[in-house]
């Protein structure tokens, strides 16, 4: 018997609305420029080394669609890549939410990757599809902790705040995107979560599904304050160091 299931159609959703205020005052995150290039167009060519990805949306800040769309246009992708561009919403989630809703009908694995992710290596986006498309419904890469972590009771203004608990470092993972879903999964979860979250992988625990971890990479930090933009940097100009050999 031959397996009739048609192959996985692969979609990533960018959220980058966010206007990134810890990077200081400028213009917003995704837009801000790394060696050159705007933090976005690497994030999105990142995902479109992918060859499993066949769509890339990007969700653009409300007021900066069409600008969004000018610098797609303006950047060279992969022959094999559609994209396309949608207005984002007040949080990341309602972001995420509005590019889901964009995506076409025969699309059936989804990824969401922070367009503040620039430098994430296509090994790592094709082990979170592997993981999709080996039945998983809903997978993270993840990278273990170099630091303890201390659960504190906050306290404003740099008050001394008081220390609750140590959970065992080597159980805790830090965890990046892309992020990867079965799409019927991550789509039940934006229509049915709607406490306030950073990731979508935990809407689907919220949901009871299940959720994997795959090895992250070193190299998929998120661009947050100014000194990852040197750190991003130093990446850059290392891979450039490496491809003249
Ligand atoms: O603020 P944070 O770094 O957690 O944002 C993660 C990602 O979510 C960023 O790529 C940011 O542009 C995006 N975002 C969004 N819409 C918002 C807020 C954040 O698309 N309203």
């Amino acid at each position: 018997m031959t397996d009739a299931s048609p192959p996985a159609r692969t979609a990533v959703v960018i959220p980058a609305a966010g206007r990134g205020v810890r990077l200081g005052p400028g213009a917003p995150k995704a837009l801000r420029a790394l060696n050159g290039t705007p933090i976005l167009i690497h994030a999105v060519r990142a995902m479109a080394a992918s060859r499993a990805v066949s769509l890339v949306v990007v969700v653009a800040p409300p007021d900066g669609a069409g600008e969004v769309k000018h610098l797609l246009d303006a950047h060279a992708l992969p022959e094999r890549t559609d994209y396309l561009v949608v207005p984002g919403g007040e949080t990341r989630q309602e972001s995420v939410r509005l590019g889901l809703q964009a995506l076409p009908e025969n699309i059936t694995a989804v990824l969401v990757h922070d367009a503040a992710r620039p430098l994430v290596p296509v090994d790592t986006v094709d082990a979170v599809v592997e993981a999709v498309r080996d039945g998983a419904v809903a997978v993270v890469p993840a990278v273990p902790l170099a630091d303890t972590v201390k659960q504190v009771a906050p306290r404003a203004h740099g008050e001394p705040e008081p220390v609750l608990a140590t959970p065992d470092r080597a159980a805790l993972r830090a965890v990046q995107t892309p992020q990867g879903f079965a799409r019927a999964t991550l789509a039940r979860a934006h229509a049915e979560i709607t406490a306030n979250v950073t990731d979508d992988a935990s809407m689907v625990e919220q949901l009871g599904e299940p959720v994997v971890v795959v090895p992250g990479h070193e190299e998929a930090f998120k661009v947050t304050r100014p000194l990852d933009l040197v750190l991003a940097e130093a990446v850059l100009a290392r891979r450039r160091a490496n491809d003249g050999f």
